[in-house]
């Protein structure tokens, strides 16, 4: 496999913007923010209302200016580049929004072709470009149609055509299925993973929704005021968060974890103690771990459970209720060996 070869790295980023009320305070929205979105990346980027997530790509693309730090574009800090050179680095980024943001008094065709008249394409080229990507997008039927003759859904994929047309190799995406329904939302997010294959296009995905990550994402980064928490593979960081933020964000998706109110009940219906183990791919071995509870003679229920299917590697979570003749001591010692086999989470 080759190395992988940055598109997109941000060193020691800030972003402080200036009081909003006089004598009030300033906004640390991006706060020493060090990150590495490689080319061919679908990088996800999570976190709770303002965060600074959208503060974060509109430095990519520089609509808005650093305060301090690096922002490396293909290898060329844009960071303290000044205005009008600014321009083809812009050139090599689209972007699709929540509200899409189209042109309601322009055409779909027109719409789309709308960057190439920026960018001063001739006639003929737009022409052909507006028609391959309204086939790509599956619109060529709407191209003479207005934008608010269209869905959500149709909307996006105009959005997502216009951003495409000028051939940008980085494609930045701000909420944009936070508008649409599941089932549209999921459609979005399959055009994307072709634009990401068919095109070789870097994605950066900006959400505060943990399925969207799972379903598009390779890569995760996780903010909270400001800073990035947590970043790595996304099967990693869904099947092992290290941080409590990112695990509560893992929680909403994740099938096999019982909720506090479940395990309540739970507790309340098997007397035994409850315990959750977690499973990794086949890297737990579970014959062992269950043959060491049969080996000391500990009686185990399955009380809840699941499995989750990412990038083609699956992880899961089971709970089981366990009783002993020998009593606690006897399960504090096999569960002192299973620890050396898989993670155990005790709820007592
Ligand atoms: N132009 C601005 N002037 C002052 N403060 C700002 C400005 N833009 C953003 N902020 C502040 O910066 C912080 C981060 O905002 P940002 O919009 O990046 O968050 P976000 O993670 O995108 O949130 P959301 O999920 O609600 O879109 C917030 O505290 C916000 O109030
Ligand atoms: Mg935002």
């Amino acid at each position: 496999m080759p190395a992988p070869s940055p598109v997109v790295e941000l060193r020691d980023v800030s972003k402080v913007y200036p009081p909003t009320v006089k004598g009030g305070a300033e906004v640390v929205a991006i706060d020493g923010v060090s990150l590495t979105v490689d080319a061919g990346d679908v990088y996800g980027i999570i976190g709770y209302s303002g965060a600074g997530k959208s503060t974060l790509v509109r430095l990519i693309n520089a609509l808005e200016r650093s305060t301090s730090g690096e922002i490396l574009v293909n290898g060329q800090d844009i960071a303290r580049l000044p205005e009008r050179d600014l321009r083809p680095v812009r050139l090599g980024i689209g972007m699709i929004f929540q509200q899409f943001n189209l042109l309601g008094s322009r055409t779909v065709a027109a719409n789309v072709g709308y960057p190439l008249e920026v960018a001063r394409q001739p006639k003929d080229t737009r022409r052909a470009r507006v028609a391959e990507m309204l086939d790509f997008v599956g619109l060529s039927d709407k191209a003479r149609a207005y934008p608010d003759q269209l869905s959500g859904g149709q909307k996006q994929r105009v959005g997502i055509a216009r951003a495409l047309a000028t051939q940008p190799g980085i494609l930045l995406a701000d909420e944009a299925t936070s508008a649409l329904d599941p089932e549209t939302t999921h459609e979005v997010l399959d055009l994307l993973g072709r634009v990401n294959k068919e095109f070789g296009v870097t994605i950066v995905v900006i959400t505060h929704e943990m399925d969207v990550i799972q379903t598009l994402a390779t890569k995760v980064a996780v903010m909270d005021q400001g800073r990035v928490i947590e970043h790595g593979d996304v099967f990693d960081v869904f099947s092992n968060p290290q941080q409590p933020a990112s695990a509560r964000f893992v929680s909403t998706v994740v099938k096999g974890l019982p909720s506090a109110g479940e395990l309540a009940v739970l507790r309340q219906r098997h007397p035994g103690r409850i315990v959750t183990l977690a499973f990794r791919d086949s890297s737990v071995d579970q014959a062992r771990v269950f043959g060491e509870f049969a080996a000391a003679g500990v009686t185990f229920e399955v009380v809840y459970g699941g499995i989750n299917e990412i990038q083609g590697r699956s992880f899961g979570h089971l709970t089981l209720a366990l009783t002993s003749a020998g009593g606690d001591s006897t399960i504090d010692a096999v569960l002192d060996r299973v620890r050396t086999l898989t993670t155990v989470t005790e709820v007592r």
